[in-house]
């Protein structure tokens, strides 16, 4: 039974109702705060915000907890393929056999995109980082496909082709940064091994897929495919609630992701780890350096902001990189300099006392190297894997009559009201 809690303020009593989520989560129903106070609530970073009800992904972060539609995500990186984890999570459960073999057909089906839009990757300088690439094309597929602007009329269809497309344009974005062809989908290959062959395969010689990356690959784009309200599901939510489309929405998501402290922190883990290995740091140095405030430097990929233990997925990651390196016969110094700086970070009462934990970051850049991924599309592996959590968030939002446009409100603490003074006039 729910109960309310009680909010005295300036000599008046209000009633303020709670809210129960299925695992016990609590939360005081702000809703109608404003309207019969005169307040509203101020939580920088959205600490203690709830913005929405969702159904889609439970997070504990104290206990280490992550489930997609109820199922651990253990479980999914052991016995399910990413397909089919994009599936629960968009339509709420597993497919039935039927159910899945359509799915696929729809995303084989969906993989090229309008031949005119590969003269967009020429308009882009071979520098160009392909995050810039990645969201510049998926917002304009929006100009492809113009019915997707009646949000609610056609955006079934707009998943697969959003799903399917992702992959071939993040391909497709990384072999005209190393001036090779562009490699075109092939649909006798399962949606991994397809991203493979479009990034590594080259018109001169066959290409093998092999079997071992693509299960990693697999694995690593389940553990990325839905993390609740994280900054960047947040900004496809919020942009969607104009009912901007998907395609736009999407777009945003990708931006959101791109920073170091979100979604850009794998390939800051990399570059963090290189300079260290080849400036010759001892990691006990290099810890003191973090401790340092005046340093303003971060151990990246350690800490998160709603885990408070070890991250489940990077558990999961380690493993990964342990097996996809011994199998490829892989030594790289990286891995055991993250190790040692993990092992060295976690026996330190500043990581201790912090809950400082190595997050999804600390592994899945050593692992996508492995790969044989280049640094500058971690990130792009990353929104890749997360597409399918943004577009089960977006249609959730769209599919409930109840949504409103996020609108925030603030705090003002400005001037107040003085006089416009003549540009003559002033001192
Ligand atoms: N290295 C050193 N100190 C850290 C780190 C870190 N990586 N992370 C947090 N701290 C310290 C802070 O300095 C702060 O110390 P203080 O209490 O003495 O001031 C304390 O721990 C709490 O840190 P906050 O910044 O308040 O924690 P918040 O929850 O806001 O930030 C964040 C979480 C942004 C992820 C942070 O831990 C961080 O910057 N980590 C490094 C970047 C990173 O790996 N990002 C990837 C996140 S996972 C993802 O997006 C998929």
């Amino acid at each position: 039974m729910t109960k309310n809690a009680k909010l005295s303020l300036d000599g008046k009593e209000f009633e303020i109702p709670t809210i129960v989520g299925s695992e016990q989560e609590k939360a005081l129903d702000i809703a109608r705060l404003r309207a019969d106070t005169g307040y509203i609530t101020m939580d920088p970073g959205y600490v203690n915000t709830g913005s929405t009800m969702s159904a889609i992904t439970y997070l504990d972060g104290e206990k280490g907890i992550l489930r997609y539609r109820g199922i651990p995500i253990e479980q999914l990186a052991e016995k399910s393929t990413f397909v089919e984890t994009s599936y629960l999570l968009i339509y709420g459960n597993l497919p039935n056999k039927t159910q899945l073999q359509n799915f696929s057909n729809l995303l084989t089906n969906h993989s090229m995109i309008h031949e005119d839009m590969k003269n967009f990757f020429d308009g882009y300088p071979a520098t160009a980082h392909p995050m810039a690439i990645l969201s510049s094309m998926v917002c304009s597929l929006s100009a492809y496909y113009p019915e997707s602007l009646k949000v609610n009329e056609s955006f079934e269809m707009q998943i697969p082709r959003l799903l399917s497309k992702l992959r071939t344009i993040a391909a497709f974005s990384y072999k005209k940064s190393i001036g090779h062809p562009i490699m075109y989908p092939q649909n006798h290959l399962s949606y991994c091994a397809n991203f493979l062959q479009m990034m590594f395969s080259v018109p001169a010689e066959p290409y093998e897929v092999d079997e071992d990356m693509v299960r990693a690959l697999n694995i690593l784009l389940i553990l990325h495919a839905d993390h609740e309200q994280n900054c960047s599901t947040s900004t496809v939510r919020l942009v969607g609630s104009s009912l901007a489309n998907l395609f736009a929405s999407i777009s945003a998501g990708i931006c959101a992701l791109w920073g170091p402290l979100h979604g850009g922190a794998n390939q800051a883990v990399i570059e963090m780890l290189e300079e260290i290995h080849t400036t010759g740091t001892k990691c006990s140095d290099f810890i003191e350096k973090v401790k340092d405030k005046d340093s303003s430097t971060r151990l990246m990929g350690f800490g998160h902001r709603v885990y408070k233990s070890y991250d489940p997925r990077a558990k999961i990651l380690k493993e990964m990189t342990d097996v996809i390196l011994s199998k490829r016969g892989i030594s790289d110094p990286l891995l055991d300099l993250a190790m040692e700086m993990e092992e060295t970070a976690l026996s330190d009462p500043y990581f201790v006392e912090r809950n400082l934990y190595p997050n999804v970051d600390f592994y899945s850049g050593i692992l996508y190297k492995a790969m044989g991924i280049p640094v500058n599309m971690f990130t792009v592996m990353f929104a890749i894997g997360r597409l399918p959590g943004w577009i089960a968030h977006w249609k959730e939002m769209v599919d409930d009559p109840q949504s409103k446009i996020g609108r925030p409100r603030q705090i003002y603490t400005g001037e107040n009201i003085r006089d416009y003074i003549p540009l003559d006039d002033r001192v």
